[in-house]
């Protein structure tokens, strides 16, 4: 028996007829479990991600029951247990600071406990890729289910109020134009139920990722958190977890460099969140693979943006449910994926689409007509970022921008900005270019969302709505703008952003795929390296600061990276 088999057990031990089994079955007893339930098999664990600090994960405590109904249906035992959870309000420094953390808690239940399969119940941002993450290293068969997105809601005029429509509404609050009165009203109209964010940004660009990588079932990402499509679903995938343990359909047999490529391509094609940049990078090295900037550009150069949903578009998720969901978006660049791909299901793609017609419908884009020729997102390199860049080019932005050379303003860390960006004396244009620094993944550390830096406020009652804005900082899925983001190697991490100082000339290009500045090396070598400030000395935060890795690496620890634990 290898060190692994004595350390990690499957369901197996429930079977075991002597000491071993006994003991395990005997445990359950005490639980309630009978002793015909104690003998089911396989053993599907149900990893949930539930929490009370995580409102939109906390339909998952109903849908755990309806999964267990699915298992029991198909003979299995559902045994249930809790994970970390990661809300991306709640969570600090930033939800990403917590993601490897997650991982690990994920990687080790599942492999250390004595089940044959597992469900994975997420829904926020990171708990999805956090998920897969540690599904991916325990290599036990793994179905994933995710929560759902929220209702939409009714603010003033606006009655399909959604998640996007409030970064206005705070930009005009910093500035004096929505009163108490109106802000106190926000508070109860922005969500009205439990569920995820009810556009594309990062946690249902992540549950398409789910479906692509063969984690969620086809069509799942996008039927409303509580809705009966989303119970029957739930059913679903308990029985069929119970099926992949009897294929043996593991993690590491459906992501591989073909499914990791579809799943690129959808998130493009979808207009999708640049987080998924981060988390597609870490996913695959989890796979002992690699992706890195050419190639996500080379993908997202050749997918056409179709889907014409918010916060990029202007239409709902349920409407793109309604015209088929990811699969339909998959039909619709069928010519540029990898269809013999495997999904959840344990079909092929092919197999998958035979079965389905989707009609036109006016969340998704005519390839004769798309909402761009080209993937939503862009990456960039140049001067300023050598490993790499990220910008989102769906969504509103000023076209004027995208190619755009201007006078930098230089902020150092979210304090520094707070305290100056409203600043009259500030020394702005509305052509000026808004940096923002020390917000990496160790400098933050994190990366936070607030790569989205709001324009100074002098310049936004003068009706300025988007500026260049460039950080090594990472931004919500569901904000738009001419927002340059990920700068990689982050400023203290010796990157050249680090050496930037207000007044410096910067080029965003988009169309060549560049971000430069014009700062000659000699004087660049004069200036003073951008100070890495945080030195924890013990604990997670410790962890953290020694081991994570850059952006263009997926911001994994290094010793988290490839497949196979155990030798
Ligand atoms: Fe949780 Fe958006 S804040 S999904």
């Amino acid at each position: 028996m290898s060190q692994r088999d004595l350390v990690q057990g499957g369901g197996a031990l429930f079977r075991d007829t002597g000491q071993d089994g006994l003991m395990h079955r005997a445990f359950l007893r005490a639980e309630g479990f009978s002793a015909e339930d104690v003998r089911r098999s396989p053993v599907i664990g149900i990893a949930n991600s539930a929490s009370e600090l995580n409102p939109c994960n906390a339909g998952l405590t109903e849908a755990a029951e309806y999964v267990k109904e699915g298992i029991r249906e198909a003979g299995g035992l559902p045994l249930e247990f809790p994970t970390i959870s990661i809300s991306e309000p709640f969570s600090r420094p930033t939800s990403l600071y917590l993601r490897n953390l997650m991982s690990m808690d994920v990687e080790e239940m599942v492999s250390s406990t004595p089940i044959d399969g597992v469900v994975l119940l997420g829904g926020c941002d990171k708990t999805v890729p956090a998920q897969i993450m540690g599904a991916l290293s325990a290599n036990k068969p793994a179905v994933m289910l995710v929560a759902g997105h929220r209702p939409v809601s009714c603010f003033k005029q606006n009655r399909e109020f959604t998640v996007d429509d409030v970064w206005p509404l705070c930009e005009q609050r910093r500035v004096g134009e929505v009163d108490d009165a109106d802000w106190l009203e926000l508070e109860g109209a922005l969500n009205i139920g439990v569920g995820t964010c009810n556009v594309m940004g990062t946690a249902t660009t992540m549950a398409a990722v789910a479906e692509l990588l063969g984690f969620a079932l086809p069509g799942s990402a996008l039927q409303p958190a509580g809705s009966e499509a989303r119970k029957e679903l739930a059913r679903a995938v308990g029985r069929q977890i119970v099926a992949n343990v009897a294929a043996n359909l593991r993690p590491t047999d459906v992501v591989t460099d073909a499914s990791l490529e579809n799943a690129f391509r959808i998130v493009c094609a979808l207009g999708g969140s640049t987080n998924a940049v981060i988390h597609l990078e870490a996913i695959a090295g989890r796979a002992g693979l690699s992706i890195g900037g050419e190639r996500f550009e080379e993908w997202s150069s050749t997918t056409p943006y179709v889907a014409n949903v918010r916060p990029g578009g202007s239409r709902l998720l349920t409407e793109l449910d309604e015209a088929g969901g990811v699969p339909a978006v998959v039909s619709h660049i069928r010519e540029l994926l990898h269809l013999d791909a495997v999904t959840a299901e344990g079909r092929t793609w092919t197999e998958t689409l035979s079965d389905r017609v989707y009609g036109e419908h006016p969340a998704i884009a005519p390839r004769s007509a798309p909402l761009s020729e080209r993937g939503a997102l862009v990456m960039l390199t140049g001067n300023l970022a050598p490993r790499g860049a990220v910008f989102k080019a769906a969504g509103a932005h000023d076209p004027r921008l995208q190619q755009h050379r201007g006078r930098a303003v230089v902020f150092d860390g979210i304090a520094d900005l707070n305290a100056r960006i409203d600043d009259p004396a500030l020394d702005v244009d509305r052509d000026s270019i808004l940096v923002l620094r020390g917000m990496g993944v160790l400098g933050a550390p994190g990366m936070p969302e607030v790569g989205h830096i709001p324009i100074p406020g002098k310049l936004h009652k003068e009706g300025v709505r988007d500026m260049v804005r460039l950080s090594d900082a990472r931004m919500s899925g569901t904000s738009t703008g001419s927002v340059v983001l990920h700068i990689t190697p982050e400023a203290v991490a010796g990157g050249p952003l680090g050496l930037l100082q207000t007044g410096d000339e910067i080029e965003l290009d988009v169309a060549n795929g560049t971000i430069r500045h014009f700062v000659d090396d000699e004087e660049l070598a004069r200036r003073t390296p951008f100070e890495n400030r945080n030195a924890p000395q013990r604990g997670f935060a410790w962890l953290h600061q020694k081991h994570v890795l850059q952006a263009d690496a997926g911001c994994d620890f290094d010793f988290l990276r490839a497949a196979g634990t155990w030798a």
